[in-house]
C-alpha cells in the first residue's frame, strides 16, 4: 500500500499537473501579447524601410545644388564710406571713396587667387601705370607669391597676368545702400558719383 501510494507520487511527479483555466487564460494572454508585439515590431521595420526607399527616391530628384555667394551684393550706405578706401573682408573687394565718387576694386590676386594686402604710401607716388601717369596713394601686394599692385590695380612686378579687376558699383534705390556688381568689371577709370 505504501509502495502503491510511492508509485503514484512518482507519476504525480512526472508529469506536470494541468494548468487550472485560469493559468490558462495567462498563459493565452501572453501568448497574444508576444504575437501583437512581434507583429507591430515587423510592421515598424517594413515601415521604416518603405519610409528610406522613399526619401532617396526623392532626394535623387534634388541635384546637388553649390550655392555661390551672390555676385551682386550691398556694402553698406553712403555715410558709412568716408573719404578713402574700406576693405570690405568677406568681400574681398575694396571700396574708394573720393569726395563724392567712388569705386571699387577686387582683392582678389590675379595669379592664383589669393587675397591682396593694401598698403598706405607715407606720401603720394608719381607711376606710370598702363601708359598713364599717376599720383597714387595706396598699392596692393599679394603675400602668396610676391605680386605688387599699383593704387589702380596695375600690376607690375611678380607673376600676376593682368590688373585686378574693378567692379561696377551703383546705389541701391530701395535703401540707398551701395551696391557692388561683380559680375560687371568695368574700366579702371570708371566712377559712381553720388
Ligand atoms: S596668388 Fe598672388 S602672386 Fe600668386
Amino acid at each position: 500500500m505504501r509502495k502503491k501510494k510511492l508509485g503514484l507520487e512518482e507519476v504525480a511527479t512526472s508529469y506536470p499537473a494541468p494548468e487550472s483555466p485560469d493559468e490558462s487564460a495567462k498563459t493565452g494572454g501572453v501568448n497574444l501579447s508576444r504575437r501583437k508585439l512581434i507583429s507591430r515590431v515587423g510592421l515598424g521595420a517594413t515601415l521604416l524601410a518603405i519610409g528610406g526607399q522613399a526619401y532617396a527616391f526623392v532626394r535623387s530628384l534634388v541635384p546637388n545644388v553649390l550655392y555661390e555667394d551672390p555676385k551682386r551684393f550691398k556694402v553698406g550706405t553712403l555715410d558709412q564710406f568716408a573719404e578713402g578706401a574700406r576693405f570690405i573682408e568677406d568681400k574681398r573687394v575694396f571700396i574708394f571713396r573720393e569726395k563724392n565718387t567712388l569705386h571699387c576694386i577686387s582683392a582678389t590676386c590675379t595669379h592664383l587667387g589669393c587675397t591682396v594686402k593694401m598698403q598706405r604710401l607715407n606720401q603720394p607716388k608719381r607711376v606710370n601705370a598702363s601708359g598713364r601717369e599717376i599720383d597714387e596713394q595706396v598699392e596692393f601686394a599679394c603675400p602668396c607669391h610676391g605680386s605688387k599692385y599699383y593704387g589702380d590695380g596695375t600690376n607690375y612686378s611678380g607673376p600676376a597676368p593682368r590688373p585686378l579687376d574693378h567692379f561696377k558699383l551703383e546705389v541701391a534705390p530701395e535703401d540707398g545702400q551701395l551696391v557692388v556688381d561683380t559680375s560687371e568689371i568695368v574700366n579702371q577709370d570708371f566712377r559712381l558719383t553720388v
